[in-house]
């Protein structure tokens, strides 16, 4: 395997070269974590990691997209960073495959990518897929996607101090070209759904910095647990709207509504997904409408900003779609699911009824929905 830059920079050449994308999710939002229904499409920008063994127990990282910041440490080192937040993903990396099998030696790894960071599009989901699959490929580990994709969950949920479900990393994974995956996370069934002609994707990103991100998610995960072991539930997926009524006395009024939007939510997934196989495309507004609200009021993850880039596309979709925010929450981008002839449309509404109020410009993706990293390795029927 050649790259020259690689060679430039560490000496040796790459044996190992993993890309791992990126996404964006349709519906489902919030829904990983309490064993729901997600329903994401992997995009075709991510990160690449590639690498190459080293002879000692050195580590050596360079992250082109932080100004080729080059850090180094030993091998078994789990301090956490606090100057170069990026290289604690590859330290957590380390430290899960290590519980695996054992890592005899050193590494040299480059990181670059071709997603916008922090735009709420899973960078973090494809830089951790990337680093599980280059990494246990070089050490002749051999890995489900599944299991990989838990692997790489657990380098944010214990390195990083972030409580995120399995959705990103599992469809960084498993994602397959031209489909969104239906998965439940009650006992990990995965559903593909094409996205049927005439639809298409539109995804436009506020670039309203997200802030109070990782707090206000490991809050939403709290108050949804509380909310379940109040109503004596194992997670909310077992709860339903009548035994929500029924417990309402007894939760706070924040439990009440984050679990109205998680019960709500798991059924406009399967609404969504049984309307896209049945080409029922008239009802598709209706649910991404319902969900945005739900996030908006029930949820609360959603910024005024947000709110009024839903309504400019949402208003000016004439024939069949919807829009809703996607992602985490808090800023970041909308999704749009609708008719190829209506993109041009939205797009010029968008500049011209959204752009003059906004403070910061919107950026419009042209994403193609794609192969997760482990597509071919796993037979999915479709
Ligand atoms: C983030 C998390 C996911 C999921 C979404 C919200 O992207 O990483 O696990 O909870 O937010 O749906």
């Amino acid at each position: 395997m050649k790259n020259k830059k690689f060679t430039k920079l560490f000496g040796n050449s790459v044996t190992t070269k993993v890309f791992a994308p990126g996404r964006v999710n349709l519906i489902g939002e919030h829904t990983d974590y309490n064993n729901g229904l997600v329903f994401p499409v992997a995009i075709d920008k991510g990160t690449t990691v590639e690498l190459a063994k080293r002879t000692d127990h050195h580590i050596k990282v360079i992250s082109k997209d932080f100004n080729y910041e080059q850090v180094e440490f030993e091998l078994g080192d789990t301090t956490y960073d606090h100057h170069n937040f990026w290289v604690n993903y590859v330290k957590g990396a380390l430290l899960e495959l290590q519980k695996l099998a054992t890592i005899n030696q050193g590494y040299n790894i480059f990181i670059y990518g071709n997603q916008p960071l922090g735009a709420g599009l899973s960078s973090s989901a494809s830089l951790t897929v990337a680093l599980v699959k280059a990494i246990s490929e070089s050490m002749d580990l051999k890995l489900e996607p599944v299991k990989a994709a838990e692997c790489a969950q657990a380098i944010e949920n214990n390195f990083l101090n972030c409580s995120c479900g399995l959705m990103d990393h599992a469809i960084s994974a498993m994602g397959l070209r031209g489909h969104a995956l239906k998965i439940d996370f009650d006992h990990f069934a995965v559903e593909p759904c094409v996205i049927p002609e005439p639809l298409t994707l539109l995804v436009v990103n506020s670039n309203v910095k997200r802030t109070l991100v990782g707090s206000e998610y490991n809050q939403r995960r709290i108050e949804c647990e509380m909310a379940a072991q109040t109503m004596q539930l194992p997670s909310l997926r077992q709860a339903n709207m009548d035994l929500l009524c029924e417990y309402q006395d007894r939760l706070s009024p924040k439990e009440f509504k984050r679990a109205r939007h998680i019960i709500s939510e798991n059924n406009r997934v399967e609404c969504l997904y049984n309307d896209l196989k049945a080409g029922n495309f008239k009802n598709i507004g209706r649910h991404m409408a319902a969900s945005h609200i739900s996030m908006r009021d029930d949820f609360e993850i959603s910024i005024p900003e947000i709110d009024h880039l839903v309504e400019v596309i949402q208003t000016n979709i004439k024939t069949i779609g919807g829009a809703r925010m996607t992602g985490g929450g808090f800023g970041g981008c909308v999704i749009a699911l609708l008719n190829k002839d209506e993109l041009q449309n939205v797009i010029q509404a968008i500049a011209k009824e959204y752009t003059p109020g906004a403070k910061i410009a919107p950026t419009i993706y042209d994403f193609k929905i794609s192969d997760g990293a482990y597509a071919s390795e796993y037979v999915i029927n479709t």
